[in-house]
């Protein structure tokens, strides 16, 4: 097998990255640069991230994530041998960015061009940084994204369910909104329910009673306000103690439906007797020390080895999709100038 340096473009959401990935031979992949430039501050007072202020800013930003991507790795464009990049799903604007740079790099350089799909990226993830054999399970979790993939190939992914409205991490944010505390709002709340009790309130599990691995999150949103108001009217206000047993009560029913609906996706995944069975997460609530430390006690039980990869590595970033990338190239496969950007696209 070649040797194989691909630089990776990611402008999907509200993060413009690049990066360049190696891989020589069958040795482990190595990350020589990854440029991350969020774009939180530019999004931060609209509650939200808006499309059209992302993708002008991506198009601003990628040219000089290049450029210190190439700086960092101490590497010049003449030896890159392919382009990988992110073509969906996400914010169109921004992956039209993306897209539109990724073809002028690969025209300019006569080398091919990779579309990557940002989920296959996240999913590919613990291969970059573990090796990790197929076949494994994902959990991916995150602000946009809540999934069950047993991910058997670079493009072959079998959907086990996933969230039918919000992820958590968009009901962690709404929850940290609704009390009052700081955005992100998954490690506020994470912070505040360390110092709560879980047992003051019991919210829903939402779909624990319905069979297969699908979730719901948004009406844990709504419990959490109703409980808010009623403390409000009763007593005129939240003291920080009402506020962290309300991140408590959230924070465990989040955990327990991750945790019961990790068991039934370990269940399918288990029937292929997989020879070295592995549960990986990504996406930035994997970052959540109490929804680890339960997936880890599920898997422990039942034999499964628990993965994540470092946290700069679970949220957004370009290694990911220069390594899915590098996957792809590999697999003998790559794009012509009509890539499209796809603001959907199912793995
Ligand atoms: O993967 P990510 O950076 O972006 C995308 O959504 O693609 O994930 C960000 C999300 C936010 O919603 C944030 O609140 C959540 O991850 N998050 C957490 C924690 N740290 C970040 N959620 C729960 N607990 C945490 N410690
Ligand atoms: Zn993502």
């Amino acid at each position: 097998t070649q040797d194989l340096t691909i630089l990776g473009l990611e402008s999907s959401c509200d993060d413009t990255a690049a990066a360049v990935v190696r891989q020589s031979g069958d040795n482990a992949p190595e990350i020589l640069a990854s440029i991350v430039h969020g774009q939180a501050d530019l999004h931060a007072a609209f509650g939200g991230v808006v499309p059209e202020i992302a993708a002008r800013a991506h198009a601003e930003k990628l040219d000089i994530c290049v450029e210190e991507a190439l700086t960092e790795s101490g590497l010049s464009l003449n030896q890159i041998d392919a382009i990988a990049v992110t073509a969906g799903p996400g914010l169109i604007g921004g992956v039209l960015s993306g897209v539109m740079c990724a073809k002028g790099l690969a025209t300019g350089l006569g080398i091919p061009l990779v579309g990557v799909n940002h989920l296959a990226g996240h999913a590919l993830t613990p291969r970059l940084t573990d090796q990790v054999a197929f076949p494994y399970l994902m959990l991916l979790v995150s602000g946009g994204h809540c999934q069950f993939l047993i991910t058997r190939g670079p493009q072959e992914f079998s959907r086990l369910g996933g969230t039918i409205d919000d992820a958590p991490g968009e009901a962690f944010d709404k929850t940290a909104r609704l009390l009052g505390l700081s955005q992100p709002g998954g490690p506020a709340v994470q912070a505040a329910a360390e110092k709560g009790d879980a047992k003051r309130f019991r919210f829903p599990r939402p779909l624990l009673d319905r069979p297969g691995c699908d979730m719901s999150f948004s009406g844990l949103k709504t419990a959490l306000l109703r409980a808010r108001d009623a403390i409000i009217t009763e007593k005129g206000g939240l003291t920080e103690q009402d506020r962290a047993d309300l991140c408590a009560g959230f924070q465990e029913a989040v955990v327990a439906v991750l945790a019961e609906k990790t068991r039934r996706a370990l269940a399918i995944y288990l029937e292929g007797r997989p020879l070295a069975p592995v549960l990986a997460v990504a996406g930035g609530v994997a970052a959540n020390t109490a929804i680890r430390a339960e997936l880890e006690t599920v898997c422990a039980g039942l034999e499964v080895k628990f993965t994540a990869p470092p946290l700069a590595l679970c949220t957004d970033n370009a290694a990911m999709i220069a390594y899915a990338g590098l996957e792809r190239f590999r697999a003998g496969d790559s794009d012509d100038m009509t890539l499209m950007a796809r603001p959907r696209w199912p793995l």
